[in-house]
């Protein structure tokens, strides 16, 4: 057991979008120096590892995610200095920095691309996927996961590349030697400057089956068409156990893969100890339970089947393997929206279901703005989104007859672009984010929801993130602890214990809108449990019965 510690078990992530995170100059984007000025708040906060999101040079078509260099910054970010002097900041104060690492796809303005598509046999055209139309048609049916298809034709040849996002993101292809000594030469460059590891993009796409074959039962369905043709690849662990003994192994580090299309006996192959892969992944399922067919087909979600997922991804993986836990990134909507309650118990739902992140077993991840409880954002006309994906399925909607206003009333739900609204930082104008004109509309709750506020309540969701952290790095069995589930089939209470050597703790949290009653097990109503946190006033001992108000939550050391 205490061969599998890891600092990267131990740790807690900050994931931090630098675009709308702070902007130091007044450009209305965020910045890295603006990063920087912010340090002190996340070390205030408690958390030991930043996540960056893309801040590699590129055009921005999906907003860094087509990286044109991946040996320098992007401008509007600021320089490789800067680069240094955060790195440097960062360490100073104990926190380690990940890179998002995006090498299924780069920017067609990278110049490889630019190179590859010259002429048909250029020494880089290999470098990506290349196909001549089939019967005037495209080379197959895959389509692209922002919509459309997923091949773009370039007059310039007169033959069509495969794009499995954006037009703008050419994937390229790693069964080309080259082209996995070219990633490796590129992430060794970066360890070397002394960053600290890797939240590695899509990672799980980039072994495509020879000959790109027609989906035919895809295109039945409808949806996503191709993905079986690539998802978990042919030869994706081969590449994956190539880069480790190539580069990973080399360094102390962190590893994360994004992993669309995985259940835990997909996972296992990628995280379990002796392979040889990655640390940890990010699966989808509990983010897949609310929608059926599409992100964009809404639908209520149920806490019996996000109990049974985690429980299922905590078994599958005991002992082997590690879970990486996140309730919601730069992709996704506000948890507190999506999982809680964003209007009158916003401050309860928010501390609840940060007490399942960081209570559960596994690597938590906060994403900026968690940590205030910023909700999801009312975007009232198409014109105020940003992201790609967010316009190209507007366009799609229009073009299939949707009215305007059941498009947006999907999108308010679902679209990338709420968790891309500004930090709030204080209720100065654009919640302190910007003295210039923000690049996306800031929330305008920002006035009731904003870090200054936060820091100066010692009630508030930011103190009690806080606490949490701290009690990781206090409480061991809330680490590495065994969980024992309670109240299994129950709708409302979300319940278990963690054990580890002779500490026990026990997590009781109500998910619902009504007070609700536990009957705590025997044992545990006879040793006299000691809380450790809890989001209301908790006066009484815990009593063989107890009461939890709307959304409460409590963690006993028993
Ligand atoms: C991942 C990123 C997402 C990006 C996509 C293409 O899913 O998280 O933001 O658009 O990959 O790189
Ligand atoms: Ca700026």
């Amino acid at each position: 057991m205490d061969l599998h510690k890891k600092w990267w078990k131990e740790a807690v992530v900050y994931q931090i979008y630098p675009r709308s995170f702070y902007d130091s100059n007044g450009d209305g984007i965020g910045d890295l120096p603006g990063i920087i000025e912010k340090l002190d708040y996340l070390q205030e906060l408690g958390v030991d590892v930043i996540w960056l999101n893309p801040i590699y040079k590129s055009p921005n078509a999906d907003n860094g995610y087509d990286i044109s260099d991946y040996y320098d910054i992007m401008d509007e970010f600021g320089t490789m200095e800067d680069f240094d002097r955060l790195l440097n900041e960062a360490h100073k104060r104990g926190i380690k920095i990940v890179m998002d690492l995006v090498v299924n796809h780069t920017s067609d303005e990278h110049k490889w691309f630019l190179e590859s598509k010259k002429s048909k046999d250029s020494p880089y055209r290999n470098f990506y996927f290349w196909r001549p139309g089939k019967n005037g048609k495209l080379p197959n049916n895959w389509t692209s996961f922002f919509g459309g298809p997923a091949w773009e034709y370039d007059p310039q040849t007169g033959e069509y590349y495969l794009h499995l996002f954006a037009t703008k993101q050419p994937d390229l292809n790693w069964d080309n030697p080259q082209v996995r000594q070219e990633v490796y030469k590129m992430m060794k460059w970066w360890l070397d400057k002394g960053i600290d590891g890797f939240r590695m993009d899509v990672i799980n796409l980039i072994s495509k089956v020879e000959g790109l074959p027609d989906d035919r039962e895809g295109e039945k369905k409808g949806g996503l068409v191709g993905f079986k043709y690539y998802a978990n690849g042919p030869r994706v662990h081969e590449y994956l156990q190539e880069m480790n003994r190539e580069v990973l192994s080399k360094y102390d580090i962190m590893t994360v893969g994004e992993t669309p299309f995985v259940t835990p006996e997909i996972a296992k192959l990628y995280v379990e100890y002796d392979r040889n892969e990655l640390n940890m992944i990010f699966h989808f399922e509990h983010m897949d339970m609310d929608c059926s067919g599409s992100k964009w087909n809404v639908k209520p979600w149920k806490l019996t089947d996000l109990k049974k997922i985690m429980y299922k991804w905590y078994l599958a993986l005991k002992d082997k393997g590690w879970n990486s836990l996140y309730l919601n990134n730069h992709d996704q909507p506000r948890m507190v929206s999506r999982f809680g309650n964003d209007k009158e118990y916003r401050v309860e739902s928010a501390k609840l279901l940060a007490t399942l992140l960081h209570t559960w077993q596994g690597t938590p991840f906060i994403y900026q703005g968690e940590e205030i409880g910023m909700t999801n954002c009312k975007f009232e006309s198409i014109d105020e989104f940003r992201d790609i994906e967010t316009l190209n399925f507007y366009r799609e909607m229009k073009e299939k007859g949707m009215s305007d206003d059941s498009i947006l009333e999907i999108l308010n739900k679902r679209s990338r672009d709420h968790a891309r609204t500004p930090m709030q930082w204080n209720d100065s104008e654009n919640a302190g984010f910007t003295t210039g004109k923000p690049w996306i509309k800031v929330n305008p709750n920002y006035k009731e929801i904003n870090v200054k506020k936060a820091l100066a309540d010692k009630g508030s969701i930011f103190y009690y993130y806080k606490k949490l952290i701290q009690l990781r790095k206090t409480h061991p069995a809330v680490v590495y602890g065994d969980v024992q589930m309670l109240y299994e089939n129950d709708e409302k209470i979300f319940a278990y214990t963690r054990s580890y050597g002779n500490e026990k703790l026990l997590v009781v949290m109500n998910f619902s809108e009504e007070e609700v009653e536990f009957c705590a097990p025997k044992e545990i109503f006879l040793n006299k449990p000691e809380l450790l946190i809890s989001n209301y006033e908790v006066e009484d001992d815990i009593q063989q019965k107890i009461v939890l108000k709307p959304y409460e939550s409590r963690v006993y050391k028993i």
